[in-house]
């Protein structure tokens, strides 16, 4: 199942491993955040990538996520600078009470994409109205449906990177397969990851992550069933407008009547 792909330590690491050089995103959410007089609440907040540059910026932030791997790594990650500026709350995102309001809630990378139902969807954007000041923003970054290929050809494996092997003195390689369902608007990536440690020997971790593409229109009512309204959408992190060649889509929303 989806939501369980990083959990455990080692799919935590491997993890940072993929993500350790992606910092596109980071000044979008940091310029959102300095808007604010409240914490941030990034909504699946993993090993904190995003949460722990706003840290390491000056901003206070709270990381919820659902796996507690996740979350211990990026506790594992604070200094003294940055300890008191973070929160880490070990909640689902379709269904946390956190009794306080945020001027900016966010889902970073495709992270929203992994509710794979509209109920899921919808409860987790529920959430968001529920917490989100008067004035607050939510702001999330989805695949754009039309940047997704589709073809349902049977995927072939492909070998992204050989690079030494941080744990030990051997090499790790990453290969991916990517399956569809277009019917479910499904994408799964097969992660694989191979250790070959210094005899030869091959010890492969197989992780799967689903995705469920959401349309810019689909997105907009959902937002509108749980009380939210669109007020801006972009074409990537730099906030270029959405056009027909956006890899991605920015969307900011507001409280309906705010
Ligand atoms: C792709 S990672 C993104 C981590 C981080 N936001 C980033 O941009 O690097 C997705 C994270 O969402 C978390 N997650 C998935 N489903 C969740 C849910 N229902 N509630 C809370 N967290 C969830 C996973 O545990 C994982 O840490």
């Amino acid at each position: 199942m989806t939501l369980d792909a990083w959990d455990d330590d080692e799919a935590a690491a491997l993890y940072d491993l993929v993500y350790e050089h992606y910092d596109d995103d980071l000044s979008l959410y940091e310029e959102f955040a300095r808007r604010g007089e409240t914490p941030a609440l990034e909504l699946g907040a993993g090993t904190g990538r995003v949460a722990l540059h706003l840290a390491r910026a000056g901003l206070d932030v709270v990381a919820l996520d659902s796996s507690p791997w996740m979350l211990r790594r990026l506790e594992a990650a604070l200094d003294d600078a940055t300890r008191r500026r973070v929160r880490t709350v070990e909640a689902d995102m379709r269904n946390f009470d956190l009794r306080e309001t945020f001027d900016l809630m966010f889902c970073a990378l495709d992270t929203f994409e992994l509710l794979l139902t509209a109920d899921d969807q919808l409860s987790a954007l529920r959430c968001v109205a529920r917490h989100l000041s008067r004035g607050g923003v939510f702001v999330a970054e989805l695949r754009s449906l039309t940047a997704i290929d589709w073809s349902d050809e049977p995927a072939a494996l492909q070998l992204e990177w050989v690079r030494q092997d941080p744990q030990g003195g051997g090499t790790l390689a990453k290969m991916s397969s990517i399956a569809v369902s277009r019917a479910a608007q499904l994408m799964t990536s097969t992660l694989i990851f191979d250790r070959t440690d210094a005899g030869g020997v091959v010890r492969r971790r197989t992780l799967e992550v689903t995705l469920r593409a959401t349309g810019r229109f689909e997105l907009e009512l959902l937002l509108a069933r749980a009380g939210l309204r669109i007020e801006s959408l972009y074409g990537g992190t730099d906030l270029s407008p959405f056009t027909d060649a956006s890899d991605t889509m920015v969307v900011v929303a507001r409280l309906e009547g705010a």
